[in-house]
């Protein structure tokens, strides 16, 4: 692995960046905030983020990868840009990049992610589908014929998947993940206490509050937001009984996908998984309580990864060494070289 290389965990939450031996280099929101008149770049990630809901109107500040799709062409373009620059501190390196893109991405989306990179000076770029590298960062050997299970809760999507020998067997991708619940709660609270919260707001109540086990009316926490009613800021102690209601629903639907992907697996490999257990990655892995209630609806054992937010950027950079095994024979199912 060279010391230029690059990882890149496109994320629609965070970009995670790695590079050669130096492991994550930047984490930041994938947000981009742009002058409409102009059209310029204003600032990305971290930066961009704190002007959410803080804007004026001639500048708009977006999420261009949001639910796992590419709404915005252009500024993904701009965004991913920025970001391989800002690593690279604008040198003419020409880094080599694996990206790994969002499940739900289209051919011709990743064309423009591949663009991008190469816009920003990379020689070569490859593509790394989210569940080998998420196991490669998480360190399990995936190179043997024995099954593992990887649930990946993102932002904007839950990526589900079985992996053995290097490749994908069978998975799965449903929308519901860390962005889907953060709107649920919102929408609990306009109905329940016609508080009206912002979503970073939401995200916070399910950081602090959340207990997916053995939820309690006695713990709770002081939620601010304004008052549909009086129009003025207003307080609410929300417990985790009540957000727990609040997320059942996306609970509900992550447990069910899980099992699908176990009932459409080969048995051999379902077998393995009972020995192994299943691995959790990404932020909503950190879910309070989650890892005990899989074990008791699933009856599997399961564990979070460990640094489970990077683990995935940290496989994109790892895969670098591991680049011959994975293209031989795994064409289309693991990393390729983009034509
Ligand atoms: N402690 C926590 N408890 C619950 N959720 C968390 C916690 N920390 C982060 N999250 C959630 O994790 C999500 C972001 O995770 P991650 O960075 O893995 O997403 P992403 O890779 O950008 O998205 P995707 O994989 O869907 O493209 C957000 O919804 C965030 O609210
Ligand atoms: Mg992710």
């Amino acid at each position: 692995m060279a010391n230029t290389d690059i990882g890149i965990d496109l994320g629609t939450s965070n970009i995670v960046m790695t590079m050669g031996n130096k492991g994550v280099v930047l984490s930041e929101p994938s947000v981009i905030a742009y002058n409409i008149r102009t059209e310029r770049v204003i600032a990305v990630g971290r930066q961009a983020y704190e002007m959410i809901g803080r804007n004026p109107s001639h500048i708009a500040v977006v999420r261009p990868i949001s639910e796992g799709v590419i709404s915005d062409d252009d500024l993904t373009q701009s965004m991913i840009r920025e970001f391989i620059l800002k690593v690279t501190g604008h040198q003419l390196i020409k880094p080599r990049i694996i990206i790994c893109i969002p499940s739900f991405i289209t051919d011709i989306e990743s064309r423009a992610v591949v663009e991008a990179a190469k816009s920003a000076g990379s020689r070569q770029v490859y593509l790394i589908q989210e569940p080998i590298a998420a196991m490669i960062g998480a360190g399990v050997n995936i190179t043997k014929a024995r099954g593992h299970m990887i649930v990946d809760i993102g932002g904007g999507t839950t990526d589900i998947a079985i992996v053995s020998m290097n490749g994908v067997v069978t998975s799965h991708t449903i929308k519901t993940a860390g962005n889907s619940i953060d709107r649920s709660i919102i929408k609990y609270m306009q109905n329940k206490y016609k508080l009206l919260i912002g979503e970073r707001t939401a995200e916070r109540v399910k950081k602090e509050l959340c207990n997916l086990y053995d939820p309690s009316r006695e713990v709770t926490y002081a939620v601010k937001g304004r008052s549909l009613l009086r129009g003025l800021p207003t307080q609410v102690l929300l417990s985790e009984t009540e957000l727990f209601e609040a997320i059942e629903d996306d609970t509900f639907i992550i447990m069910e996908a899980i099992r699908k992907v176990l009932e459409d697996s080969p048995p051999e490999l379902v077998g393995d998984i009972h020995d192994n257990g299943l691995l959790l990655t990404g932020g909503g892995a950190l879910l309070g309580g989650l890892t005990q209630l899989i074990k008791r609806t699933l009856g599997i054992e399961c564990r979070i990864a460990k640094d489970c937010i990077n683990c995935v950027a940290k496989g994109t950079g790892l895969a670098f060494s591991k680049m011959n095994t994975l293209l031989d024979g795994f064409e289309t199912a693991t990393v390729y070289k983009y034509r």
